[in-house]
């Protein structure tokens, strides 16, 4: 899509789109130049990992920036409204022969009770996909069927009624996907000598708390410590008070889970 005055970076359409649908293709959102030095960042990753030399993907100055790479975040406040905040980023590399992911949803909700608010999941394919290794499978609308993430695992990485197969997306493209949305990574044969090059960073709509995990606090200072806050524009990325950290709610919420949880609610039925 062009970049005019008179034509959104979303367009209308597109914005229909993404919520009927529950994803976006953004083919070759992300230009030339910064697209090798990310993939050159993630190989760099890897020599890291193998050498159990871990560090937070966002102190990695190319895949940091990309967590508030503003031709994204521009794009999301178009679909998610002014404020969300950062949940995770994860990057690999997948090699031939890669078992693939089942069937499943992302969305974090706990439990899983209804679709209120968005959270997305942006993923980029920085080599693009070429149907080797393999191939993105989501099922369309199904954002909007409340079900829990694992749920979906007996159906494997089998085509579904109206599901669809993304195989084919030039180098640097993004796909905004609904969190919820149902989707699975198939193996494919292939691609001996071209891994490929993957990240997925997701993002959670302001308006409710969110689950997450006990070391975002420290990630997001760290962001926010190394200026991806934008000199206070995309502050609001990496705020941590729009989490809570579920494993503080595990044991009483599965000691009182019995029956109809609408039932445990304030003021209903009373
Ligand atoms: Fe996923």
């Amino acid at each position: 899509m062009t970049e005019t005055d008179a034509v959104p970076i979303v367009s209308d359409t597109d914005q229909e789109f993404f919520h009927r649908e529950g994803y976006l293709v953004l083919p070759g959102l992300i230009d030339a130049d910064y697209n090798a030095r990310l993939m050159t960042e993630l190989d760099e990753l890897i020599i890291h990992r193998e050498a159990d030399d871990r560090h937070m993907l966002v102190t990695y100055p190319e895949m940091g920036h990309l967590t508030c790479h503003a031709p994204i975040i521009e794009r999301l406040q178009l679909l998610l409204g002014p404020r969300f905040a950062m949940h995770h980023i994860h990057s690999a590399r997948q090699d031939a022969g890669n078992r693939g992911v089942r069937w499943h949803q992302d969305y974090e909700q706990f439990p899983q009770t209804n679709r209120s608010h968005i959270m997305v999941h942006v993923f980029y394919y920085l080599n693009g996909l070429n149907g080797t290794i393999g191939d993105l499978l989501v099922l369309p609308q199904s954002q909007n069927i409340v079900i829990s993430n694992g749920g979906l695992g007996l159906f494997g990485t089998e085509d579904l009624p109206g599901s669809l197969c993304v195989d084919d997306l030039p180098p640097g493209s993004a796909i905004i996907v609904h969190s919820a949305l149902w989707h699975a990574r198939r193996p494919k044969p292939g691609g001996e000598n071209h891994p490929r090059y993957f990240i997925d960073i997701s993002y959670c709509q302001h308006g409710v708390l969110w689950p997450a995990y006990p070391k975002i606090e420290q990630i997001n200072d760290k962001a926010l410590e190394l200026g991806l806050g934008q000199d206070g524009n995309y502050e609001f990325l990496y705020d941590s008070t729009q989490f809570f950290n579920r494993g503080d709610y595990d044991a009483a919420f599965q000691e009182r889970n019995e029956g109809s949880i609408a039932l445990q609610m304030k003021g209903v039925g009373v």
